[in-house]
């Protein structure tokens, strides 16, 4: 057998993409409510586009997502049934300090994922918990300028504190921040930056960072200290990038962009500042603070897992403008013409995820965890309401197979695989249902309207038998495709 009997097979959300519920519970509003569908949402991301305040001419998706705040039972019990060893969820830091700084965390919010966690373990699944994925409370944004502002470090490690305490020998899976580096991209979805004018954005960004990466190992720390079981992860928007061309600067392009990125983990998986970095500051005139107590936090608590997203590779050149360009996860990047592309112009590239896994064993020398990985594609029920997306098994089949040739042929260590929105959810790029993840099928479309009903997809029997052979079985030619989907 490929892969150790312990690997931890399941699937991932997010709480602003499936919760809902936004209101209830006690729960504070937050950035990634304020995200809108439409044209607008890509503005809002950047923190080029002040919303703090719903405004009644946009939809906000969020607000009820899948309702997952109210169906978590039936969820969960769709999760057992395939199988799942872990569940990578998140927690919405909002509902549990509503506005950020509160004295007294609120009661109901700690509750609610404290049922979700013994609901888990009732059927024996591992919870994986992003103490903060795309989430600051709203009031931390307008009264302090969110992740700009150092008091940010404060409140994000108080709420670290509250939830690993309180979770204690219920959760051991922890990843501080969801693809950390999103915020050099999207800072309102990454850090809930809104840019003021003529204020030096590259200069806010790298403040922000500096701060949430202190946060980071802070609550490292405290995990470390509270329970010697903890096992904390950082976590990446991965997929390399590869050179156009074999030009020199090409590759030299390469490096600088795979940079952006290693340069979060390399803080947090090695504790200190690459020199690159601290150059790069210099040579840009970015005066970011860092006082000499950061330095030591940084290097008091490195995590114990590297985890990142994989969507797909990306292509860059030093003559980028040359180039046709495509979409892909948050980064746009030049169009491989070697792979093909989702719906959505994403590229698929499953070598690519076996070449990322090498890289960052290579390079940080830690079990690496993969918390996202999938096909968003539109699914079309047949007459008796069945979806046959054999497409998403193909693209989730690929990319099983690279991880397994990464474990048995390159011998990195891997902790497990949780794909992308193992429930159809809110796709957070464009707000979209449509975009759908899932083996499961929620009934609701791109304005709202629907039942919310769960339905089983092909891919739902044929992951269930993925999970049962531990990996060594990834056919679907024996998955009927006149199964019963309904939910029982
Ligand atoms: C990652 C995020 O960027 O990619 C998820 O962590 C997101 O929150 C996922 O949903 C897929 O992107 P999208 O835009 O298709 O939802």
């Amino acid at each position: 057998m490929t892969l150790p009997e312990n690997f931890l097979w399941g699937g991932a959300t997010a709480a602003n993409q499936v919760e809902g519920g936004v209101l209830e519970g006690g729960r504070g509003l937050a950035n990634i409510d304020m995200m809108p569908c439409g044209s607008d949402r890509k503005k809002v991301a950047a923190g080029t586009m002040k919303m703090l305040e719903w405004d009644d001419n946009y939809y906000y998706p969020a607000k009820e997502a899948i309702d997952m705040y109210h169906r978590y039972m039936e969820d969960i019990k769709l999760f057992a049934k395939m199988g799942f060893k872990v569940y990578r969820m998140s927690l919405s830091w909002s509902r549990i300090f509503p506005n950020g700084d509160d004295a007294e965390p609120n009661e109901e919010g700690l509750l609610f994922y404290e049922n979700i966690f013994n609901e888990l373990h009732k059927y024996g699944i591992e919870p994986l918990v992003t103490i903060a994925h795309f989430d600051v409370p709203l009031n931390l944004i307008k009264k302090y300028g969110s992740w700009r502002n150092r008091k940010l470090i404060d409140f994000y490690a108080q709420y670290a504190r509250t939830v690993l305490t309180r979770y204690k020998g219920l959760v051991k899976y922890w990843l501080t921040i969801n693809e950390i580096n999103i915020l050099l991209h999207q800072p309102f979805v990454g850090g809930g930056i809104v840019f003021e004018e003529g204020e030096n954005q590259e200069e806010v960004k790298y403040q922000a960072a500096h701060h949430q990466l202190v946060a980071s190992a802070l609550a490292t720390k405290i995990a470390h200290e509270l329970d010697q079981e903890n096992k904390v992860g950082c976590m990446l928007a991965g997929g390399n990038n590869y050179p156009y061309t074999c030009r020199p600067e090409d590759y030299q392009e390469a490096i600088n962009r795979d940079r952006e990125g290693y340069f979060f983990i390399d803080v947090q998986a090695r504790g200190k500042y690459p020199n690159y970095a601290l150059k790069k500051f210099e040579r840009e005139n970015l005066h970011i603070i860092i006082e000499p107590e950061d330095v030591k936090i940084l290097a008091s608590a490195p995590v114990d897992f590297v985890s990142f997203s994989y969507y797909s590779s990306r292509t860059v050149s030093a003559h980028s403008e040359d180039y046709e360009h495509t979409t892909g996860n948050i980064f746009g990047t030049i169009k491989n013409p070697n792979l093909p592309s989702t719906e959505w112009g994403w590229q698929i590239d499953p070598l690519g995820l076996r070449n990322s896994l090498n890289q960052m064993y290579d390079r940080y020398q830690k079990p690496l965890f993969i918390v996202e990985n999938g096909l968003g594609a539109v699914d079309v029920p047949d007459e008796n309401g069945f979806i046959d997306d054999e497409y998403r098994i193909d693209y989730i089949r690929k990319h099983i197979q690279a991880f397994k040739d990464a474990v048995e042929i390159d011998g990195i260590e891997l902790l497990g695989y949780t794909t992308w929105g193992c429930v159809d959810l809110i796709a957070a790029s464009t707000g979209q249902m449509s975009k759908r993840y899932g083996f499961i099928h929620v009934d609701r479309d791109d304005e709202g309207n629907g039942t919310m009903k769960r339905t089983k997809k092909k891919s739902f029997y044929w992951y269930k038998q993925v999970i049962e052979s531990n990996g060594e079985n990834l056919t679907s030619d024996n998955i009927s495709t006149s199964i019963d989907t309904t939910v029982k």
